[in-house]
């Protein structure tokens, strides 16, 4: 089966690789539109990719798995990433992920059953002096806290 974007993605692709001197260059940016499309970067999202870009595969493969913003199969409405880094380490960083895995009854990796929130680990989210750190979506939550936790995940759960 073969993916392509809609119109508008299309459109911003053409926009995108216009920008750069070289179509490679535009690989991030082309993967974050197929992401932003269908929720996740699937394997014909990476076909599309190398196709549109003229990149061997394995290269386009190589950076999804590479950097943690892309998401490799789908997830919940809301992704919920932990750095599990050094810096974050020192300051509590393992007892907020150890929190997070009980209170929403998952482990990274895994999405909690009415699919709202997908529960990861990242390594370091570049806000080291702010930690405990985690992203929510595209958000920092910084200087995290049990209670902070606790509001933000009921908050996401609440929502319709
Ligand atoms: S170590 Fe957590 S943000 Fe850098």
């Amino acid at each position: 089966m073969t993916w392509t974007p809609s119109a508008a993605g299309q459109k911003r692709i053409d926009e995108i690789i216009a920008r750069y001197p070289s179509k490679m260059a535009a690989c991030l940016p082309a993967l974050r539109l197929a992401q932003e499309e269908i929720g996740h970067v699937s394997k014909e999202a990476i076909d599309w990719v190398s196709r549109r870009l003229e990149l061997p595969r394995a290269h386009v493969q190589g950076v999804v798995s590479f950097y943690t913003l892309y998401h490799q199969k789908p997830v919940g409405k809301h992704v919920v990433q932990v750095c599990r880094t050094l810096s974050c380490a020192l300051v509590g960083g393992e007892r907020i992920l150890d929190h997070c895995q009980k209170k929403l009854g998952i482990r990274p990796g895994e999405t909690t059953p009415d699919g709202k929130i997908t529960l990861e680990t990242a390594e370091c989210l570049a806000s080291c002096g702010s930690g405990p750190v985690l992203t929510v979506d595209d958000e920092f939550v910084e200087n995290l806290t049990i209670e902070s936790i606790d509001a933000l995940l009921d908050r996401l759960r609440s929502e319709p």
